[in-house]
């Protein structure tokens, strides 16, 4: 008989965002005249900027040209965005080889399919809290995980310490959910550690594009060292709007060996194996990203994301409720008002306020008693959402 990977039965039922989900269309379903600003699951409002339809559009004709058509594309990217990618990470000092950029259809898909070609015997290191994908992924494989714990007070942000060895170190910076980001020294520390004991950091860098202070790294490859002990994770859902569309990338150097295998090798045959490839159209307006005018377009856009998260931090402080994150994050993270749990907070901002966050325990028992809102709202609806919260504190 048939039988189920039993490691599903060790999951919650669902999956965080559909938790909020639900909760929300129960809630909307029951009064369906009320105005819900949501500010839970960091999705982008803004539409995608000119020079990504403009690319869309052409590519699209193409596809419907005998001469110009194309199907099957190479399951690690067209040469085109890989260059674009690789271009994008020289200006900031790191070079990276032709064939350590894989492109994907987005970072979620690819942290959770790069286990694949890790043992499940290995032993896994998750910061507490975080995003859930890292810990759910790592539970359906049944690894053995042991947590790192990120408070106030290590800002949000813990360093290696020898009761925290492990082969497999998440991290995440800047941090999804806490917008906690990482210093160079701090970095290092990490890839030392790694080095040290024969492990390989995931650095997840969804959120690099958030980075405005040029002193912190956005990119683990900026740190010496990390071209031995580190994969990273790419994503253009944030930094320009592709949450619909679909499209991430991997950055794995050659120079990553373990039982002298080069992972790139071992993800490449994953790929192969497991992967069409992302959508030449999608592959078109992911390369007018890093164009200059890409940049320069996806640049304002980010300013404006970065605008709505100061309206909420303003409106924080001025109620003097502790919080952090918001500075080179979309997101804000806040300690829930007269010590309520974060469901028993998110139940309350909902039914009061209409405002819909992520509860802090979500990302991790370390996340209890702590609130998530994201700045990719509608600046308006941003204002009134902060209005409507002030006035639950009257
Ligand atoms: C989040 O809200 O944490 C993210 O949008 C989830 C994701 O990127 O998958």
């Amino acid at each position: 008989m048939l039988k189920i990977n039993q490691n599903y039965l060790n999951l919650k039922d669902s999956y965080l965002f559909s938790t909020v989900a639900r909760k929300v269309s129960e809630y909307t379903s029951k009064n369906p005249g009320k105005r819900v600003i949501r500010m839970g699951i960091g999705d982008v409002t803004l539409p995608l900027c000119e020079a990504v339809t403009e690319a869309l559009h052409t590519a699209v004709d193409e596809m419907s040209g005998a001469e110009t058509f194309r199907g099957y594309g190479p399951e690690q990217g067209y040469d085109f965005l890989r260059a674009a990618i690789r271009d994008y990470y020289a200006r900031r000092g790191v070079e990276l080889g032709e064939d350590e950029v894989f492109v994907s259809d987005g970072a979620k898909s690819d942290t959770g399919n790069i286990l694949d070609i890790f043992s499940r015997e290995n032993t896994v290191l998750i910061p507490n809290p975080v995003y859930p994908v890292y810990l759910d992924t790592n539970i359906m494989d049944g690894r053995q995980i042991k947590f790192m714990n990120a408070g106030e007070h290590n800002g949000f942000l813990p360093l290696p310490d020898e009761s925290l060895k492990a082969d497999i170190i998440y991290l995440c910076s800047p941090n999804n959910p806490t917008g906690a980001v990482y210093d160079r020294e701090s970095l290092g520390k990490w890839v030392a550690f790694a080095k040290a004991n024969g492990s390989i950091i995931l650095f997840d860098a969804a959120y690099e594009a958030f980075v405005s202070d040029p002193n912190l790294p956005r990119s683990i490859f900026e740190i010496e060292g990390a071209r031995e002990c580190a994969i990273e994770f790419g994503s253009l859902s944030k930094t320009a709007g592709f949450t619909g569309l679909r499209c991430g990338y991997v950055v794995l150097p050659r120079t990553v060996k373990f039982q002298e295998k080069e992972l790139g090798a071992l993800w490449l045959r994953r790929q192969t194996t497991k992967f069409n490839g992302t959508a030449y159209i999608i592959q078109r307006a992911a390369a007018a990203v890093f164009s200059p005018e890409g940049q320069e377009q996806t640049g304002r856009q980010l300013a404006y994301y970065r605008e709505n998260a100061g309206i909420i931090t303003q409106a924080l402080s001025e109620l003097g409720v502790w919080h952090t994150g918001g500075a080179h994050s979309p997101y804000v993270w806040l300690k829930c008002p007269g010590g309520m749990s974060s469901w028993d907070y998110f139940d309350f901002l909902l039914e009061n306020a209409n405002v819909v966050g992520t509860p802090g325990a979500g990302f991790g028992s370390g996340g209890e008693g702590y609130f998530r809102l994201t700045a990719f709202g509608e600046k308006q609806a941003t204002i009134e959402a902060m209005r409507r919260v002030k006035e639950t504190f009257r």
